[in-house]
């Protein structure tokens, strides 16, 4: 099974494609996680991606149409793939429709997170990371269960990211809108879309994603 979600900064995409991977056993292709990575790691590409990804805005379709197709020929794509921040423009969504084809391959759902612009910013400062194995946490909305101590890993460093305060979320929010919001128009159109509430309570989103998976 291959699955699409969609949603601006802080729906949950990364929150829900992580469950779904732990509960369908198909693997979550983040394009934001792959490029903090080559960031990280100081990569040439990392190092054009890093400006562009600090000031909010969409870091070039070349670059990211590439970084997919190949990561999707990879072995562990293979039982299926969920695809978290891809596609995010229009010449993506094409692009991805070839590659698909190309592969013999084809998106089962498309999944829209229907949020509310006004509560992301909160969403997205309040977010943190385990240092060690990359669980997600909120300040408030997604606690650990042992305050300082990582439920999955029992690690005790935490990250957040650069991008996460609120001028740059802001333009994130923006770049969405401009940049992203015409492809749900897209998969409408094609008659794959389907939308659940983003604003539910996690438990909830991901009950409902499953419902559309099933
Ligand atoms: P990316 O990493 O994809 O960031 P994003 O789209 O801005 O989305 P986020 O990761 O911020 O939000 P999310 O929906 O994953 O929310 P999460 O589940 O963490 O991209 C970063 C940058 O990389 C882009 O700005 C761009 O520069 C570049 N980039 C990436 N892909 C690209 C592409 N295809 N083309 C061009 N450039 C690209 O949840 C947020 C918080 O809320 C968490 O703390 C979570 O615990 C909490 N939460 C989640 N769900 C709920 C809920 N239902 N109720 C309450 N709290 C919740
Ligand atoms: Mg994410």
């Amino acid at each position: 099974m291959n699955v699409i979600l969609l949603g601006p900064p802080g729906a949950g995409k990364g929150t829900q494609a992580k469950l779904l991977q732990e509960a369908r056993g198909i693997i979550q292709l983040s394009t934001g996680d792959m490029l903090r990575a080559e960031v990280s790691a100081g990569s040439d590409l990392g190092n054009k991606a890093k400006e562009v990804m600090d000031a909010g805005q969409l870091v070039s379709d070349e670059i990211l149409i590439g970084m997919i197709s190949n990561r999707i020929n990879q072995a562990d794509c293979a039982d299926g793939f969920i695809l978290d921040g891809f596609p995010r423009t229009t010449p993506q969504a094409g692009a991805l429709d070839v590659m698909l084809e190309d592969r013999g391959l084809k998106i089962d759902h498309v999944v829209e997170l229907a949020v509310d612009d006004d509560a992301m910013v909160k969403r997205i400062t309040g977010r943190f990371t385990c240092a060690n194995c990359g669980t997600g946490y909120h300040d408030e909305y997604q606690k650990p269960s042992v305050d300082g101590i990582c439920d999955k890993c029992g690690g005790n460093e935490f990250s957040r990211r650069a991008d996460d305060n609120e001028t740059t979320v802001r333009s994130r929010l923006s770049a969405y809108h401009e940049q992203t919001a015409p492809i749900i128009a897209y998969y409408r159109n094609k008659g794959t879309l389907k939308t659940v509430d983003g604003m539910a309570d996690i438990d909830e989103v991901t009950k409902q994603l499953a419902d559309i998976t099933g």
